[in-house]
């Protein structure tokens, strides 16, 4: 595991932060975000789906409705949103695991609760800190090359 982290004062520092990460990996890759509502989660996706190739402007927000969105990056995002998946079996049914196994993408996951997910995965926790209503804590966790 390689372990990151950064404290961000605005939601442009968390993009930016995310932008250094998705520089620096190679899918197949799953990104579970953790944090409350409003810490930065859907910020950190649409910064590393902008630092992408193909990704310049790209409109990022919580795919809620439709749990997921892909952008068509190289290579391409799966942004999902599992807020309002009301049971994890129902992820096959919907055709979000196989978005889940593509080997040629990244897979960023919100409100991923207890998955279990086959082959590398990694972590972005998001804490809210003090009373500095901006300040965040990004806590990253990704699998090295090797890593199960
Ligand atoms: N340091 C920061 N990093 C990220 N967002 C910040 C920061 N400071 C303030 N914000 C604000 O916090 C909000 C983060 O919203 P965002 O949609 O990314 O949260 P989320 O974790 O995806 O929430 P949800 O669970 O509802 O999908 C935005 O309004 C953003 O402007
Ligand atoms: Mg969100």
């Amino acid at each position: 595991m390689t372990r990151l982290h950064r404290t961000t004062h605005s939601e442009h520092e968390t993009e930016s932060f995310a932008a250094e990460i998705a520089r620096q990996v190679t899918p197949p890759l799953v990104l579970l975000l953790e944090g409350e509502l409003g810490a930065g989660k859907t910020a950190f996706v649409r910064g590393f789906v902008r630092a992408l190739p193909g990704g310049e402007g790209v409109v990022v927000q919580s795919p809620t409705f439709a749990l997921a969105r892909s952008y068509p990056t190289t290579p391409p995002v799966h942004h999902l949103d599992l807020y309002r998946l009301a049971d994890a079996r129902g992820l096959e049914e919907l055709g979000l695991m196989e978005l889940l196994r593509d080997q040629g993408a990244f897979s960023l996951v919100e409100w991923p609760r207890d998955l279990a997910l086959p082959g590398p995965v990694g972590c972005v926790r998001i804490v809210t800190a003090g009373e500095d209503a901006d300040r965040r804590e990004i806590a990253v966790e990704l699998p090295d090359a090797g890593d199960a």
